[in-house]
């Protein structure tokens, strides 16, 4: 009868192994079921000897549970199985159209412009670094060699905040000074940001758009290292055809100045109406840091030289993008914003 109920333990746990959940309860009925193999036992304690009754009674008990828990188990490791299964069926793709039926966002023209000035930027050594758009006169003028009274500052171009020394900045160049303030040369960072001027909107104006500032400080820094740079620049962004000029200009805070011009787009230098029949357009200002500027941020400037540089980001869109009127670019038409 000993070795009876242990063969029959061997049995049923080869049984329960292998089986699934309905043949799982089957095993439970054969061995533990009113009529099961282990009940039936029990059942007959009575024709044994008192000895051999406790002897068979407390090993068919032990062998009972012994059954019980791999029947627990092996319906908890099929549960299990089964869970994941359904669960890999089931798998949700967000992404398709059907969990997800809006169209995805993208980065806006102007974000994307920056986005990728930045990383060329960042390409050629650059850092980048964030300004302020409420600034004091201080950053936005006088420590960029614009005195009082000069032109640059007239009320009509500026948003001054009323009853303070305050203003909202008219350009990214006060980046500049927060660069060279908080650090020793060498330099070499952009400054990525939006401005503000007091003008009326019209397709080339808006008041409020965006500027990367450029600026980098060193010994021997000369202008064939703007040069170098810009065209480097440009010739990434706009791709390696286009034609470049540097033509002589002036800014308070470079000398000497320049603007960069770049054979218009529109009409591959051609002439037309944008670039007012002169195939060139106009991109960007730059030029040699001012002596007064580096001096503004207590820079030695017998020691140290360096190159800045501006450009108008939305301007530099339209050009890539031929886009014709700065204002698509604030109306946020989605027919407009899909296209990028
Ligand atoms: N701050 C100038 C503007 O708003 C742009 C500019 C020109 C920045 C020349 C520069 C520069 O750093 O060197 O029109």
């Amino acid at each position: 009868m000993n070795n009876n109920i242990e063969e029959i333990v061997k049995e049923a746990i080869l049984q329960i192994k292998t089986a699934d959940l309905k043949t799982v309860e089957n095993i439970k009925i054969k061995y533990l079921g009113k009529n099961g193999a282990l009940t039936q036992i029990l059942k007959s304690l009575s024709n044994f000897s008192a000895k051999d009754r406790k002897n068979i009674g407390s090993k068919a008990n032990s062998a009972k549970s012994v059954i019980e828990n791999e029947i627990e188990s092996r319906k908890e490791t099929l549960r299990k199985t089964l869970l994941e299964e359904k669960m890999q069926k089931e798998k949700l793709d967000y992404s398709s159209d059907f969990y997800f039926p809006f169209s995805k966002g993208s980065f806006h023209p102007i974000m994307q412009t920056i986005q990728d000035i930045c990383s060329i930027f960042k390409s050629l050594g650059f850092s980048v670094a964030q300004g302020y758009e409420i600034e004091t006169q201080w950053y936005n003028f006088e420590a960029l060699n614009i005195p009082k009274n000069h032109p640059a500052r007239d009320v009509q171009d500026t948003f001054y905040l009323e009853g303070t020394e305050e203003l909202l900045r008219t350009h990214t160049s006060p980046g500049q000074i927060h660069v060279m303030e908080s650090q020793k040369p060498p330099v070499r960072v952009i400054v990525p940001g939006r401005v503000y001027r007091n003008e009326a909107s019209d397709a080339t104006h808006f008041s409020t758009f965006h500027q990367i500032e450029g600026l980098a400080v060193d010994e021997d820094i000369t202008f064939v290292d703007l040069k170098a740079v810009l065209s480097d620049f440009i010739h990434k962004f706009f791709g390696y055809g286009i034609d470049i000029s540097f033509r002589p200009s002036h800014f308070q805070f470079t000398e000497p100045s320049a603007e960069v011009d770049v054979q218009c787009v529109f009409c591959n230098g051609k002439g037309c109406r944008v670039c007012k029949n002169s195939g060139w357009i106009e991109l960007l200002g730059c030029g040699i840091v001012h002596p007064n500027v580096l001096k503004a941020v207590n820079y030695d400037s017998e020691k140290y030289t360096g190159y800045a540089f501006g450009l108008g980001v939305e301007r530099i869109t339209m050009f890539k993008y031929g886009i014709d009127d700065i204002r698509l670019f604030y109306e946020n038409d989605l027919r407009f914003l899909k296209q990028f």
